[in-house]
């Protein structure tokens, strides 16, 4: 009997010998060059929640009083903590003094973006919590000069030593929602989670139009994107055309600033910025973002830490599907981060500094799915094959004839012909292989014949509509196919090489909490 095994946490559908079109990312647009071609930044979520490092003591507008026997800790999106916790305006205003920025050093930060091979930094100029990171005219009662920071510009500090490195550098602006700021979009934790009125928003977009501005007078020469969060709560074309006029209008707007698609729901940017999940066939250039360990701001009881292995298969997935990956750290209120965050950082850096070449400059793979093998990365007729996990190196989905097979530090590799691809021989687990082809044909599918007696399909493989987040990478790659999927399809392609009836069997396992 032929049978197939599927292992999943949660599995929903799958279709077999779909078709697929070729992928294509659209437009060519030289002022997305150099984003197309960077594929790897670092993000910076930094304010006054970073201070409180996922903690709160104190009131809360939504009826309790957390107390140091019985704190309020924030194990998610930490930089939500003024929302989650019900803290009122004034209190919160408070644990500015927190917010130091002693240990911070805008040369170090630029440096180790550099080691970790990234190509640009993005950091936020304005949370949800409306502090800015520099001394404001606008608002000078929250901002640095009012803060534990003593009127640092620490945006000036960072952006112009990222610039002298050779960095990218962006601003995260959160121009619909702002806490602290009267009559901004969205639900206001001081009004126990209602909105203010239409003409107290007109109020705020005003003032949001004359921070913008403010911004640009001080940056707008140096920018190279802009990058706007919360779409979802602006459906207004006024106050669309309002912040958009703010930026593009101002005598430092130079078309080349980039701008994501996160303005309002009306307006689309230059780039796609899906969240927590990867686009396989991707229309548009985008950039995913991702946290090191569940969330953006820093917080001491944070408990989804990712490992090595899971950001490089976050890092190469999305760049094998054509991507960009923004990478998060959280500075801690001094500016110091982390040093499991630092480790990170450095294994990265060190598999980057072999390998980027497998990385920068690449294109969409070919691929819609995956390989169990880890990811394949292209560049012209030669694929990069990342190997990870698993103990086998196959790839599925070319025929054509191979020119070379080396490590990228030149040792030679072995190959074999099998079906519907090749399978490579002596590649240790976090090598690479530059595998270089006459030409590059995709025609995706693992070959299925009567002759076998049984065999596994992997969620490493599958294809999943809208995302696949692939866990349990740190136990050692035993668990290494089992994958939190949350969206409706998953999918594998078989090339059936004879006709027969063939069993499948799909084996479900669920955690206790589920
Ligand atoms: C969401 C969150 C925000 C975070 C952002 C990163 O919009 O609200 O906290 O900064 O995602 O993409």
């Amino acid at each position: 009997m032929k049978k197939f095994i599927i292992t999943s946490l949660l599995l929903s559908l799958l279709s077999i010998g779909c078709t697929h079109d070729p992928i294509e990312i659209s437009p060519p647009d030289t002022r997305l060059n150099w984003f197309n071609d960077a594929k790897f930044g670092m993000f910076i979520h930094w304010g006054v929640y970073s201070g409180m490092a996922g903690k709160y003591v104190g009131p809360s507008l939504y009826g309790i009083e957390y107390t140091e026997a019985s704190p309020f800790l924030c194990s998610w999106s930490a930089e939500w903590i003024l929302s989650q916790a019900g803290i009122p305006r004034d209190t919160y205003k408070k644990q500015a003094k927190n917010f130091t920025a002693t240990q911070f050093d805008g040369n170090e930060i630029a440096s180790l973006a550099k080691e970790t091979g990234m190509k640009y930094i993005i950091i936020t100029v304005k949370h949800h919590e409306g502090f800015l990171l520099y001394p404001s005219t606008i608002q000078p009662d929250w901002c640095t000069s009012t803060s534990g920071a003593n009127g640092r510009d620490l945006i000036m500090e960072l952006l112009t030593a990222a610039k002298s490195k050779g960095l990218k550098v962006g601003l995260y602006f959160s121009q619909n929602l702002d806490w602290m700021t009267e009559g901004s979009l969205g639900e206001i934790p001081q009004l126990y989670g209602g909105k203010y009125d239409i003409e107290k928003n007109r109020t705020y977009i005003d003032y949001t139009c004359k921070v913008i501005s403010e911004i640009m007078d001080r940056y707008g020469e140096i920018l190279d994107v802009f990058w706007w969060d919360i779409p979802q709560i602006n459906t207004s074309q006024e106050f669309t055309n309002q912040l958009q006029n703010a930026l593009i209008k101002h005598k430092n707007y130079n078309k080349r600033i980039l701008q994501n698609d996160r303005l309002s729901t009306l307006a689309n940017g230059d780039f796609a910025t899906p969240e927590g999940v990867i686009i396989q066939k991707p229309e548009r250039p985008y950039e995913l973002c991702i946290t090191m360990d569940g969330s953006w701001g820093y917080t001491d009881y944070a408990n989804n830490k990712k490992t090595r292995l899971e950001l490089l298969y976050e890092i190469t997935n999305t760049v094998s599907k054509g991507g960009n990956l923004l990478l998060n750290i959280s500075p801690k209120g001094d500016g110091s981060l982390h040093p499991d965050a630092l480790k990170l950082l450095k294994e990265i850096g060190d598999y980057m500094q072999i390998n980027s070449e497998s990385i920068y400059g690449t294109e969409h793979s070919g691929f819609t799915h995956g390989q169990d093998f880890g990811r394949v990365t292209r560049k012209g007729n030669s694929l990069y094959l990342h190997y990870y996990v698993g103990d086998k190196v196959e790839l599925y989905g070319i025929n054509s004839p191979i020119l070379s097979a080396k490590t990228i530090s030149g040792r030679n590799i072995e190959y074999k012909k099998i079906p519907n691809g090749y399978k490579f021989i002596g590649l240790k687990k976090g090598e690479v292989a530059k595998v270089t082809f006459s030409s590059i044909i995709i025609d995706e599918g693992f070959p299925i014949s009567n002759k076998m007696e049984e065999t596994n399909l992997y969620a490493m493989s599958a294809l999943a509509e809208g995302g696949l987040s692939i866990n349990g990478f740190e136990s050692g790659f035993v668990n290494y196919n089992s994958w939190i999927n949350l969206w409706p399809d998953l999918g594998w392609l078989l090339k059936v090489e004879n006709p027969a009836k063939y069993d499948i069997y799909t084996t479900i396992s669920v955690d206790r909490e589920n």
